[in-house]
């Protein structure tokens, strides 16, 4: 059983899709051992709590130093010992330490295409703003694992999705969410737990 830990930072539709993937059996192989925010009033805190699964808060606002908060929040993550780490609209900047303790070992969801909008700046709804600024007429999303840079890891799954006339940023991140996001990361972590993702020349390949 692949052990995954979901970090969230907000409402958790993502985190919920996870949810709904396992108990359908979309994703096999895989136990969910904790949910960790941020903040604590975030609403994915509520649906890990109404799932049964350990849910807990760690916040840099309660830690005099950023050192301070890397410290505990790395001490958090290996004491649940994850074999997975899923950061599924985490908006706290990973600890260069722990992506070093678990170097392939982190996935992340972003959703547009990188590498169109993304780096630094680029989350949540800004990231459709910039794309509708843009004129984009093609969106979509992509699982990624995570490195030392934003959003430069190796790239697992993406999904495109048609922008419409009239489209604001709201509407398009719903359409996002529903058509890429809430697909493709389930499947990711189903690949992952089955075995059936490598990195080769710093590349994700999938095998079927
Ligand atoms: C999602 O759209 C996710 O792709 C995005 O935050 C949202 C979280 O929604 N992540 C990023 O922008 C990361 N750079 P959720 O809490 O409802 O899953």
């Amino acid at each position: 059983m692949l052990k995954v830990l979901v970090l969230v930072s907000g409402g958790g539709t993502n985190l919920q899709a996870i949810i709904d993937a396992v108990r359908e059996n979309k994703i096999t192989n895989t136990q969910l051992i904790g949910v960790i925010s941020n903040n604590k009033s975030a609403y994915a805190l509520t649906r890990a709590e109404e799932n049964g699964i350990p849910a807990y808060c760690i916040s840099p606002k309660s830690f005099e130093t950023r050192a301070a908060f890397n410290e505990a929040f790395l001490a958090k993550v290996n004491e649940l010992q994850p074999d997975l780490i899923v950061l599924a609209g985490f908006l706290v900047v990973i600890p260069p330490e722990m992506i070093r303790t678990y170097a392939g070992r982190i996935i992340n969801i972003h959703p547009s295409l990188i590498p169109a909008f993304c780096g630094t700046g680029f989350y949540g709804l800004k990231v459709h703003e910039k794309a509708l600024e843009r004129g984009v007429k093609v969106a979509g999303a992509t699982v990624h694992f995570v490195d030392e840079g934003t959003d430069t890891g190796p790239i697992i799954l993406q999904k495109p999705v048609m922008v419409e006339q009239g489209d604001t940023p709201e509407v398009l991140q719903r359409r996002v969410m529903e058509q890429a996001e809430w697909q493709i990361l389930p499947q990711a972590i189903d690949l992952i737990a089955n075995g059936k993702v490598k990195l080769e020349d710093g590349k994700a390949v999938i095998m079927e």
